[in-house]
């Protein structure tokens, strides 16, 4: 058998740092263990029963059995542009200013491709999703983390950085509500993102891949709702999170023209494009899906409500869930996330996502993934509790 040596930009891609959790919490479970996971990101409901129905029907449709148009059906795209005018008051256009994707993870990786040369630098936040990493490493550019840091309230702070670094800056990567630290923007935030990115010619990318999961009174704020956003950046929107379509894989990207058609440009490489039937879905989601989305957040925030408070139970306080389906919690002293990740594991059998595995700024905390029934958050709560590294409260 030849072994083949990869090209070089494969050899860049960053290891998976979460492959090792991965493979002890698979054979924790094969001994027979009773795992509670809550380090995993995969929405654990169905499709509301509307969309599958959606597909079933257009799944029959001979149209749909051809190539589709290689950049995706109008009528998604209007289903977006009247999507983001009825929830966030936006204008798109849908000709011009919408890309329909095969999930956002494809998106936030070809982006780099689009947008970067080897060597070009590019803003990425730390912690931060790591899949904006992947696009980089492949076109080799150089990234420049933003550390998100919890006196910040989780957003970069632009005073902070290198002015030599803003200025070489070609791109950012944002997301909010954020992965992993449950925070949410602000307006002011976005309006002065908008502001340093025309100041500097830097592309923004906004992950808005939670947006529909928000716990505060407003629901959490769009890229596009600040002034100018469409002329420094795009913000890519998933239905795997909002419509749990994890596995539909379908997303698009609103905002500026230049960075659509480029999105298409490579995708017309790459792609022909989403079944049919499935946009159809998609776009019954977009239209009617409104009450389905309001339904899952309650539920989330349930979980979260559940989780937090049987935490405060065991003394474990400190967390962070603004929005998106994680929280942020603080390790206890003393403890390095791994090795508490690593405890919980082998001695509660409870996986949680240990924070470095995001980026370095992301020591000290672990993620919780509220994937689970409130009473198996409960129990997860209560099991650590049993190995008393918290001081409970008197
Ligand atoms: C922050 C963030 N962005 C993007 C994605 C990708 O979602 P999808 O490819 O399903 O659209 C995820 C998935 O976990 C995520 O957490």
């Amino acid at each position: 058998m030849i072994e083949f040596e990869y090209a070089e930009a494969l050899k860049r891609l960053p290891d998976q740092f979460f492959a090792k959790l991965v493979k002890t919490t698979q054979a924790l479970k094969e001994e027979g263990h009773d795992v509670i996971n809550l380090g995993q990101g995969n929405p654990d409901l169905p499709t509301p029963e509307f969309i599958v129905k959606a597909l079933q029907e257009s799944s029959e449709r001979g149209t749909f059995h051809k190539y589709p148009p290689f950049q995706g059906f109008p009528f998604l795209k209007e289903a977006v542009a009247d999507f983001y005018k009825r929830e966030y008051q936006v204008e798109v256009d849908p000709k011009s200013e919408v890309a329909i994707m095969f999930g956002s993870k494809t998106g936030l990786v070809e982006i780099s491709q689009c947008l970067l040369n080897a060597k070009d630098k590019v803003l990425v936040p730390d912690p931060g999703y790591p899949d904006y990493m992947s696009g980089v490493a492949l076109v080799d550019a150089d990234p420049v983390f933003m550390p998100l840091k919890q006196e910040n309230h989780f957003l970069p702070n632009y005073q902070e950085l290198n002015p030599a670094d803003l200025t070489a800056a070609k791109l950012m990567f944002l997301n909010y509500p954020n992965n992993p630290t449950a925070a949410t923007a602000t307006k002011s935030f976005f309006d002065e993102t908008v502001a340093v990115a025309k100041t500097h010619q830097i592309g923004v990318v906004h992950d808005f891949a939670y947006g529909s999961i928000g716990f505060e009174q407003d629901k959490p704020q769009s890229f596009l709702q600040s002034e100018g956003a469409k002329e420094v950046g795009v913000e890519m929107y998933t239905l795997s999170k909002a419509f749990n379509m994890a596995g539909w894989r379908v997303a698009f990207a609103v905002g500026n023209p230049s960075i659509i058609r480029a999105i298409e440009l490579i995708q017309d490489h790459y792609y022909v494009s989403i079944f049919g039937a499935i946009q159809m879905a998609a776009k019954e989601a977009l239209d009617h899906g409104k009450a389905a989305m309001i339904q899952l957040t309650a539920t989330y925030q349930e979980r979260r409500d559940a989780f937090l408070a049987a935490a405060e139970a065991i003394g474990w306080t400190g967390g962070t869930a603004q929005g998106s389906f994680f929280i942020w919690m603080p390790v206890p002293a003393g403890y390095q996330a791994e090795e508490f990740a690593d405890v919980l594991l082998k001695q509660a059998h409870v996986v949680v996502a240990p924070g470095n595995g995001f980026g370095k700024t992301g020591e000290g905390f672990v993620r919780i993934g509220l994937l689970d029934h409130p009473v198996r958050l409960q129990e997860a709560c209560e099991r650590i509790g049993k190995l008393a590294l918290f001081r409970t409260p008197s």
